[in-house]
């Protein structure tokens, strides 16, 4: 993996599943970490972990539905490290049901985490990226906005509207930005804990166990596009257990 260490990575949601596990990979690989998510209790040990290995990490506590706290996460990464080479929107959440069920507040949260935090996370990024001439956004998106399924509607919405995004941008970014779309498949991470529906939550539950690939699957496919040469973008990325449908 060349052209990864010494780089500055802000990364959303890490403190559990994706987002933790490209953290203390990149970091492993000589990257620069700058960590965001909202439980400073486990952002405090990812970073304890990864400094005792031999890393470098800072976190600070990031809540991804206010724009500000994107921002600050942004500064902090300039201000520590001096730059900001990678921005990750990882953090994303999923509430399942059938769109006739109206559970109306559910789509406002995955609409304001999932599509206007990844909004944030760029707006936060690119005026950096503005002044340095280059940068890297990468954006988690989900194979759910690829094979469309019920239940997953308003979830694979917010997700298809970042890939929409993600192309938009890549066209507008003159060719100085690299921008990145990486929709997993299913994998392995505390992901289903959030759903309301206790019997839905262990269908999927029960299913994970049975097909979901490693977090680290979807970590080594983000240091593979980091770790092209700068004049390579890499758009997209799927990555499914090989028994997905
Ligand atoms: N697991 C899968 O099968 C799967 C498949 C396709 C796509 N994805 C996508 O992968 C990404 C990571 O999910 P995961 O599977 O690793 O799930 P996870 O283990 O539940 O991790 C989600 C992370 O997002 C953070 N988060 C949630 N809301 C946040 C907010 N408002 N502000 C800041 N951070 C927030 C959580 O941290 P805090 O609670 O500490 O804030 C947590 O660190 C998501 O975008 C998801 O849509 C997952």
């Amino acid at each position: 993996m060349q052209n990864i260490k010494g780089k500055v990575v802000a990364i959303t949601g890490v403190s559990s599943g994706i987002g933790q596990a490209t953290a203390r990979m990149l970091a492993a690989l000589g990257a620069k970490v700058v960590l965001g998510a909202r439980r400073a209790d486990r952002l405090e040990a990812l970073v304890h972990q990864i400094t005792k290995a031999g890393g470098e990490a800072v976190y600070q506590v990031t809540d991804i539905k206010q724009r500000n706290d994107l921002t600050r996460l942004v500064s902090f990464a300039c201000t520590t490290f001096g730059r900001l080479d990678v921005f990750i929107n990882n953090a994303g959440i999923s509430h399942l049901s059938r769109i006739d069920e109206l559970q109306v507040d559910d789509w406002e949260e995955m609409i304001d985490v999932n599509l206007k935090g990844t909004l944030y996370g760029i707006a936060a990024a690119l005026p950096v990226f503005k002044v340095q001439g280059s940068g890297h956004i990468i954006n988690i998106i989900s194979t759910s906005g690829i094979k469309i399924v019920p239940l997953q509607g308003v979830y694979a919405g917010t997700k298809n509207a970042v890939r929409t995004i993600s192309e938009a941008l890549r066209q507008e970014s003159g060719g100085k930005y690299r921008i990145t779309s990486i929709s997993p498949g299913m994998v392995r991470t505390e992901f289903v804990d959030n759903l309301k529906n206790l019997e839905m939550k262990d269908n999927i539950k029960q299913k994970m166990e049975q097909m979901a690939i490693s977090p680290d699957d979807i970590a080594g496919a983000v240091a593979y596009t980091i770790s092209q040469p700068h004049n390579v973008d890499v758009g997209d990325i799927v990555i499914r257990p090989t028994v997905q449908d």
